[in-house]
């Protein structure tokens, strides 16, 4: 690596105070950092990744110092070319990012000095890293949550289809994980999509106080420059529903908040936790007992002892993943926990867990839509490769386990029975069909009325899947006509 003074020699204009970290804080410093120390305080192999949202955060301030005649029109010019060739530099892998300058934003600012000289020191007026790095880690996390929105559209979608293909088919659905009634599967998936719409509105939340801008706070006590902090947040499109820029108010706070990442990591978690849901009900759904379901052959994996095996390797990974992100949250939220204001260097640890965070989730995000829904093959328009349904089988398990027996129940209670009684009378009947080894359906007429004189013929409608099914027909029930109408729903939702 050639060393930096080479470097500046061959291509600076002037000397920059920038070039080691022990030179950029001031003449105070009598010593230079160990190398341990510095791998230990810095930041910028995992924080370069902020660089966009550094470039345009510092973009916006030079062009509100400009417009308040803070710095002259010149310096801003200059300015600008030299983050356009920054730009160019780091998107074409050629920008030298170096351990000594620490993190993303020194990095750059050297690079800046380097090119344009005296403008580029003078950019940092009325600023401070502590209200530049909590501007570009929100800059940043708003750009991920708005990908996050589109992928958490993507699995609804994909549930939604799947559902629309699958109204009428039956599965047992379960409570303690017994066989409890029979539900739609449309209607079970339908379930999911509650979850990640409730998701989807959580982010949206989120962005919100996500979307503040803290620039302008300077250290921690605000600048004694005639900053224009609103027009920094409208460059920066931090604004409310009806245009108006959103400042952080209290300049201690807006340095040192990092709720708006707390918050962030809480919604991915409890994301991920309905995604290990599905994942857990995938799982068993494809088990041998079961046979419910089958997922495409790329997302599982063979064993390498067994032949036969075929594993449902991404939605086991996903399950363990949520413990990676709830994990993220713990390490947050404890960052914050006790820290007297404003900044502290505790604070650069926040980077890691929510760049994890969101790598994790949207993945799994991306991986699921299709692993659900399947992808979209370009010459016939149709989506290929989700989930196959298993119908008969769904069916044929939902036939044991009596779960037509509440339907019994509630038959005798339209017979004028008060509903203990006819829990009671069908408690009777399960056990006699038990003994027979058979369904509550396939009981004769004439045992039946043994346990209720008012029995008739129409009890087999009662007890049938679809009898079932189509009796649940209030709104949110599973009703195949219910089941519809939130399809219907969905999509216009979705649509929108
Ligand atoms: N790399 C630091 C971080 O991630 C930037 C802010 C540093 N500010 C400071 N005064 N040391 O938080």
């Amino acid at each position: 690596m050639p060393t930096s003074q080479a470097h500046n020699a061959a291509s600076a204009p002037s000397h920059n105070q920038l070039d080691t970290k022990a030179q950029a804080w001031s003449a105070l410093f009598s010593e230079p950092m160990s190398d341990l120390v510095k791998r230990y305080t810095s930041s910028v192999f995992f924080d370069k990744r902020l660089w966009q949202a550094d470039i345009a955060g510092s973009l916006a301030h030079a062009e509100m110092l400009a417009a308040q005649g803070i710095i002259g029109a010149d310096d801003h010019a200059s300015i600008q070319r030299g983050m356009a060739q920054i730009t160019s530099e780091i998107e074409s892998g050629a920008f030298e990012w170096k351990l000594d300058l620490e993190d993303v934003h020194l990095n750059i600012e050297a690079r800046l000095t380097q090119l344009v000289g005296d403008a580029g020191k003078r950019l940092h007026t009325g600023r401070s890293r502590n209200d530049q790095v909590a501007t570009d880690v929100r800059l940043w996390l708003r750009g991920e949550i708005d990908l996050i929105a589109d992928l958490l559209k993507e699995l609804q979608v994909a549930l939604v289809d799947v559902a629309a293909q699958n109204v009428d088919v039956i599965l047992p659905g379960f409570t303690h994980l017994q066989v409890a009634q029979p539900v739609s599967f449309g209607h079970h998936m339908l379930a999911y999509v509650e979850m990640f719409a409730r998701d989807a509105e959580r982010m949206a939340d989120v962005r919100r106080r996500v979307n503040v801008l803290p620039l302008g706070s300077a250290a921690l006590a605000g600048t004694t420059y005639p900053l224009d902090r609103e027009r920094v947040a409208r460059t920066l499109g931090m604004v409310d529903a009806s245009g108006h820029p959103v400042v952080c108010q209290n300049s201690l706070d807006a340095v040192s908040d990092r709720d708006f990442a707390i918050e962030f990591t809480a919604a991915a978690s409890l994301c991920m936790v309905h995604v290990s849901r599905l994942s857990e009900e995938l799982i068993i759904w494809m088990s041998q007992n079961f046979g419910f379901i089958k997922i495409a052959d790329r997302f599982t994996t063979g064993s390498s002892i067994m032949p036969q095996k075929k594993n449902p390797d991404v939605p086991e990974l996903a399950r363990g993943k949520t413990g990676r992100v709830v994990g993220h949250l713990m390490g947050l939220i404890t960052l914050m926990k006790g820290q007297p204001l404003a900044y502290n260097k505790d604070n650069q640890e926040d980077k890691e867990p929510l760049f994890d965070t969101v790598d994790t989730l949207k993945d799994t995000l991306r991986i699921f839509a299709e692993m659900v829904g399947g992808q979209l093959n370009p010459a016939t328009g149709q989506k290929e490769g989700g989930i196959t349904v298993n119908a008969p089988a769904m069916e044929q398990a939902a036939l044991k386990g009596y779960a037509t027996a509440t339907d019994l129940a509630d038959y005798l209670v339209k017979k004028g029975l008060p509903f203990r009684d006819a829990h009671e009378t069908v408690a009777h009947a399960v056990k006699a069909a038990t003994t027979h080894a058979c369904d509550l359906s396939e009981l004769p007429l004439a045992v039946l009325q043994g346990f209720h004189p008012q029995i008739e013929k129409d009890v087999y409608e009662a007890l049938s899947l679809r009898g079932s099914l189509n009796a649940r027909n209030t709104l949110g029930g599973t009703a195949p006509a219910q089941v519809r109408a939130q399809i219907a729903r969905h999509q216009a939702r979705l649509a929108a």
